[in-house]
């Protein structure tokens, strides 16, 4: 058949639709024919002008320059256009009394020091509450795991992260913990307060443009991993926060909103470990169910997006 001229927009969406229908991986098949089809009917839907593809190549470039090993720009797009949370809760979607997963986010780093239960991340912050946040890492009987890693981080009491600040040359609010015998893990941070998502890039300028705020509710963020069980990338959530109702990464799971509990005398763990009232405590269990496949893990996800920007 001669190759058909003067093609309608239709036409053209059914060629490119037919040229990857000979995909040979199913899945990957499958991913294009629905992204084209999608991108397609988007485009005519709004009728996109010349002047605002060029707009839009123009904010994924520079998406894409702002990108660092201490920037992810486009989890930041991702988070704010709400897909994350979809892929998270196609990926979750029956509740099975394990741990409810929530965003990555962009601010993972790699190379966070391990420390002993107790250890304090927020060494630096000396403007933050001291809070001890506290909890056991169980199985989905309620057994404790003992030797499960958690690895924290967490925003400073200005709002930014160690990445952001550039009056930190070290990593900072940041550490790895192991649970013991018990289940039971122990970390010393300062309380945590809600934060602008970064506005400096396009993703602001789409905030502004879209009179949206760039609030997030005070948070901690956490993966939980233990030898033979599903990891859970999650946050705890500070209930008195305002911001809760309107994240702007679309986060907040009812499950993971805990109480940060202000205390006026020294009493237990604080005591021991020294520290003054005010102070503050928080207390989550953490769930996990036994891993269903060896191989590729949502842990490895991480390192994987870790390695493309949120590493350092
Ligand atoms: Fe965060």
């Amino acid at each position: 058949m001669p190759a058909q001229r003067n093609k309608t927009e239709d036409d053209i969406t059914a060629e490119v639709l037919q040229r990857f229908g000979e995909t040979p991986d199913p899945r990957l098949r499958q991913i294009m024919l629905g992204l084209v089809k999608h991108l397609h009917a988007f485009v005519k839907e709004v009728e996109l002008t010349e002047a605002e593809w060029f707009q839009a190549i123009e904010i994924l470039t520079e998406a894409g320059r702002m990108c660092s090993d201490k920037r992810q720009e486009f989890i930041l797009f991702s988070d704010t256009l709400g897909v994350s949370m979809v892929v998270d809760l196609i990926s979750h979607r029956k509740p099975d009394g394990t741990t409810e997963s929530t965003v990555f986010g962009p601010f993972h780093r790699l190379g966070a020091p391990e420390l002993p239960a107790g250890g304090n991340i927020a060494h630096l912050d000396k403007k933050g509450p001291p809070t001890l946040v506290s909890g056991r890492v169980l199985d989905i009987d309620g057994e404790p795991i003992e030797g499960a890693l958690l690895d924290v981080w967490q925003a400073q009491s200005s709002g930014l992260y160690d990445s952001q600040d550039e009056s930190l040359g070290e990593l900072h609010m940041r550490g790895k913990f192991r649970t013991d015998a018990e289940g039971r893990y122990l970390v010393r941070t300062v309380l945590p307060v809600h934060y602008p998502i970064p506005s400096d890039g396009p993703v602001g300028r789409m905030l502004r443009a879209t009179g949206r705020h760039p609030w997030r509710p005070a948070h901690i963020h956490f993966v939980v991993s233990a030898e033979g069980y599903e990891p859970v990338t999650t946050h705890i959530f500070d209930r008195k926060d305002d911001y809760l109702a309107s994240d702007a990464v679309f986060a907040v799971k009812d499950s993971l909103i805990c109480d940060f509990e202000r205390h006026d005398t020294s009493i237990g763990e604080a005591g021991r470990l020294g520290i003054d009232p005010p102070f503050y405590t928080a207390e989550f269990d953490f769930r996990l169910k036994p891993s269903s496949e060896q191989g590729s893990t949502a842990l490895d996800a991480q390192r994987r997006l870790a390695a493309l920007g949120a590493a350092g």
